[in-house]
């Protein structure tokens, strides 16, 4: 017999008929977002479910998974899912790493790259019908070839930016729990980490790719934003929560920095309303990883450890090898 799975969102038919193959599925076509309580009652009957981000894969809902074997979650960020609820639970989760870096590199660089030459700001004033002539002083940027790069979060991702930078002449420096190893440093346009104050004093473009844990909530706040220079930009693609989004607000309204280029928000899809306000802010709604052929590859590469997990192997991006050993309580 089949093992049952819920796929928690819309996600590619092509995928969908792939997992068709394996499993019984209950999809969501409809993409509707379930509740915590509504998870919990589809999970009851599940041995697995493919999930994403807007999926909070409590301790509760775990508990009320009783015969769930693996949460393969379509994203490399895991944050949604209690994973030591899973792991007590016997319960293997799975994240969707590499198959994204270069395409989220890309959107980094592009979200600063726009933040620095006020590129969507400028399109606006455009549409709006504001242009009637050149002015020597039209939205004036700040520089983004020769200026220094500040990486917050030196993985996988943060060193693929890095290695665009060379292109632009940029000076990387980079702050990260261990420093890396010389040879990765030389391949990340010679990288050199920094502490993350020097890194914020110094920066001229600050790029934020921390993968989110509660010790790193509002990492950047007020004190840290003033230690950046007045023509900095600040670019997060980490997740939200690792920025102080109110924070964030007012030292650009009051242009403490030159803007900031956001794609990743407090509560998001809800978000603080003040960003609006804003004109010296780029705003995008999460869509880092978003080409076609990723986001393609991160559903394969869930669905490659779905398919692997319920057939009793060891998936290839297990978070939490500690579960193949506990039994399900
Ligand atoms: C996107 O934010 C991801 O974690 O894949």
């Amino acid at each position: 017999m089949k093992k049952k799975i819920l796929v928690a969102r819309e996600i590619f038919p092509e995928v969908i008929e792939r997992l068709g193959r394996h499993f019984e599925l209950e999809t969501n076509q409809e993409d509707r977002i379930f509740t915590e309580a509504e998870l919990a009652v589809k999970l009851a009957d599940k041995d697995g479910i493919f999930s994403t981000l807007s999926e909070r894969i409590t301790p509760a809902v775990v508990q009320a998974g009783g015969r769930l074997k693996a949460i393969c979650n379509m994203a490399v960020g895991y944050n949604n899912i209690d994973v030591a609820a899973a792991t007590a639970a016997g319960v293997l989760v799975t994240n969707t790493p590499e198959v994204l870096n270069e395409t989220t590199a890309d959107f980094g660089f592009a979200l600063m790259m726009a933040t620095a030459r006020r590129v969507t700001e400028s399109e606006q004033w455009l549409r709006e019908g504001k242009w009637d002539r050149w002015r020597y002083d039209g939205f004036m940027g700040v520089d983004v070839h020769g200026s220094t790069l500040g990486i917050i979060g030196m993985g996988r991702i943060g060193q693929a930016i890095a290695r665009r930078s060379m292109g632009f002449d940029m000076q990387v420096i980079y702050h990260n729990r261990s420093r890396l190893d010389p040879a990765l440093e030389a391949r990340a346009n010679n990288a050199r980490h920094v502490s993350r104050d020097e890194l914020l004093r110094t920066a001229d473009h600050v790029m934020l790719v921390v993968p989110y844990s509660p010790q790193l909530h509002h990492m950047i706040g007020a004190a840290e934003i003033a230690l950046m220079k007045p023509d900095a930009t600040l670019v997060n693609i980490a997740r939200g929560g690792v920025v102080d989004d109110a924070a964030l607000i007012a030292a650009l309204k009051e242009r403490r920095i030159a803007g900031a280029g956001i794609d990743v928000f407090e509560n998001e899809p809800a978000f603080n309303p003040g960003f609006l306000e804003l004109k010296n802010v780029v705003l995008t709604p999460h869509i880092a990883s978003s080409s076609r052929n990723t986001r393609l590859a991160m559903a394969n590469c869930a669905a490659d450890n779905l398919i692997a997990a319920l057939a009793g192997e060891r998936p290839p991006n297990l978070l939490n090898p500690d579960a193949l050993g506990q039994s399900r309580s």
